[in-house]
């Protein structure tokens, strides 16, 4: 089937109470472990590109190796841009087939925010693509996506209200806790649930999206170390809370951290047990399937999207 929207995915993950992933891509081994992962699942799934992504692959691989997965799949897929800064990139993407687009304008202004994220929405909907913007900041650090943690600020969920009402934005993004990257938390875990239960209030129909959402695997985490990796004391969301979430209204959960990390500790692995190696598919392929078994844990056993394609 062709790209689909998110719109349909959405519609009905709300109804039933369970969350669909979108996962980040930056090649073409990782494209392919997702969706092997979300056909053998028969799972929708949201296939989401950073503009870092985009550069680092270059624009036009990218489409065309999405366009190979929609060809060789039979599940909804949805192509999504991940925290675009600009109405240029957003207009881009558009432009380019992409079913999806984020605006995150969540470091300028509430005003500022509002007006560029109308002005992504109104060119979107003239196209049939469909718009998630952000509210209140996430900490952490990613390449391009940069917030110190003591400015990380909770959504205020009557904010959010008017935001949405605002803008005519198709899906919002929350800042209830987490954070991008390996490093979430210093201590224990905790996410407010009590804001996204304001936030379901008071917009009933809108999919809410949770950003730096990895659980960041421990054993994955432990393997890279082991291997010759050095990543101390990194900490992300436990699955329990990643489902406590889908059932209780996030419609959308991103994952590129686990994915990462599924990578490199398998790539890791190799390269240590098996110095002799130099071809690269001798590590690309566990590599690959690294990824697809961290995606259908997710699919199956926390976000609940199994048989629902
Ligand atoms: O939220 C950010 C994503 O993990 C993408 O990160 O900009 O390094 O590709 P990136
Ligand atoms: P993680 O860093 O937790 O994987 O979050 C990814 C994300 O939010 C992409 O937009
Ligand atoms: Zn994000």
């Amino acid at each position: 089937m062709p790209l689909v929207t998110t719109k349909e995915m959405f519609e009905k993950s709300m109804k039933e109470h369970y969350a669909i992933g979108a996962f980040n891509v930056n090649n073409m081994e990782i494209i392919q472990g997702i969706v092997e992962a979300a056909q053998e699942e028969n799972s929708p799934v949201i296939i989401q590109a950073s503009e870092s992504a985009i550069k680092y692959a270059g624009f036009v691989y990218l489409k065309k190796m999405i366009e190979a997965a929609v060809e060789t799949t039979t599940i909804p897929i949805a192509l999504h841009l991940d925290h675009g800064a600009s109405f240029e990139i957003c207009k881009k993407c558009i432009d380019a087939g992409f079913t999806s687009v984020m605006i995150d304008g969540s470091k300028l202004s509430f005003e500022e925010n509002v007006n560029l994220t109308k002005q992504v929405v109104e060119y979107a909907h003239s196209k049939g693509v469909v718009v998630e913007a952000e509210i209140g900041k996430l900490a952490g650090i990613e390449d391009d996506v940069n917030v110190a943690s003591d400015e990380a600020i909770y959504t205020d969920p009557e904010q959010a209200k008017e935001f949405v009402d605002k803008t005519g934005c198709d899906s919002l993004a929350i800042a209830i806790g987490t954070s991008h990257g390996a490093y979430k938390f210093k201590g224990e875990a905790k996410l407010r649930f009590d804001i996204l239960e304001k936030v379901k209030e008071k917009l009933p129909n809108t999919p809410i999206v949770l950003h730096g959402a990895s659980t960041v695997i421990p054993q994955l985490v432990n393997m890279c170390n082991e291997y010759g990796g050095n990543i101390p004391g990194a900490k992300g969301v436990p699955d329990e809370m990643l489902r406590e979430a889908s059932v209780r209204g996030v419609s959308k959960i991103n994952v590129d951290t686990d994915l990462r990390l599924a990578m490199t500790a398998s790539i890791r692995k190799v390269f240590a047990e098996e110095p002799e190696v130099f071809d690269p598919r001798k590590y690309l392929t566990p590599a690959r399937h690294a990824i697809k078994e961290t995606v259908r844990h997710k699919i199956k056993n926390v976000f609940g999207s199994s048989n629902k394609a």
